[in-house]
């Protein structure tokens, strides 16, 4: 495989993270989740009691954390000035306040060009997966993919342990789901989108199995289109 870059945007709960991991050690590439690094730089701010609802106060500390993400699928990491920070960006409070953090021009700006550095820095290809990667981040990719999946799908796949159990759990998490990616589309500053090149891939029906497959299929056109505009380039 050449050295594709792989852009994989879609909302949460529709298998993102799990099929680009799957994807990139499948293929031998590298791995990036964009998310991670904006739960971090949130679990920053808050550690350091910068108030997440002040726009200013975020801005102005945007550029303090060092941000350090691992980009082995099978063992992707994360750590804030040197502290690994895996555990504490799931919590509760993080995943509230993400949306908030991360609509943040300064933030992005931020964040961005650390995304496309590491990007650059991936000789042997990369699949990113987040939000903005293939309208704003990563334009120019090799191949991107919008992850979709009905709401209930993916309310039930965040909530894996709730299922079948706890049908308030499921609707709580349905409606905070809602509200994250409402927040997340609606941002004046990259929101979630689909670019307009991007293949779409529902999900709603598909095992994880399936979506690795077909998106596995889509990045192996991808290269070998990309190696064939190469060759004939170099036989001109
Ligand atoms: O993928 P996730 O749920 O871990 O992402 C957490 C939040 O980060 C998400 O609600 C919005 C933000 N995010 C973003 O704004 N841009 C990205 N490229 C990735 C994530």
């Amino acid at each position: 495989m050449s050295a594709v870059i792989v852009a994989i945007d879609g909302p949460s709960g529709t298998g993102k993270s799990s099929t680009s991991k799957a994807v990139a050690s499948e293929l031998g590439l590298s791995y990036l989740d964009t998310g991670a690094q904006y739960r971090a730089i949130t679990w920053w701010m808050l550690t350091n009691g910068v108030p997440v609802d002040d726009a200013s106060a975020v801005a102005a500390a945007a550029a303090r954390p060092v941000i350090d993400s691992g980009t082995d699928p099978a063992a992707p990491t994360i750590a804030v000035d040197g502290t690994d920070a895996s555990g504490p960006i799931r919590t509760q409070e993080v995943t509230a306040a993400v949306s908030q953090v991360s609509a943040v021009p300064e933030v992005r700006t931020r964040i961005t060009a650390l995304q496309r550095s590491i990007a650059a820095g991936a000789a042997g290809g990369i699949v990113v997966e987040g939000r903005d990667i293939g309208t704003t981040v990563l334009p120019g990719a090799d191949i991107k993919i919008f992850l979709t999946a009905s709401p209930e799908a993916r309310a039930s796949r965040r909530s894996g342990e709730l299922k079948g159990k706890d049908a308030a759990g499921l609707s709580a998490t349905q409606e905070a789901l809602i509200k994250r990616d409402a927040a997340d589309s609606g941002r004046k500053t990259s929101p979630l989108k689909k670019a307009d090149d991007a293949v779409e891939v529902d999900t709603t029906q598909l095992t994880l199995e399936q979506v690795v497959e077909c998106v596995v299929t889509l990045v192996g056109k991808a290269a070998a289109a990309k190696a064939e505009a190469k060759a004939g380039q170099i036989s001109k």
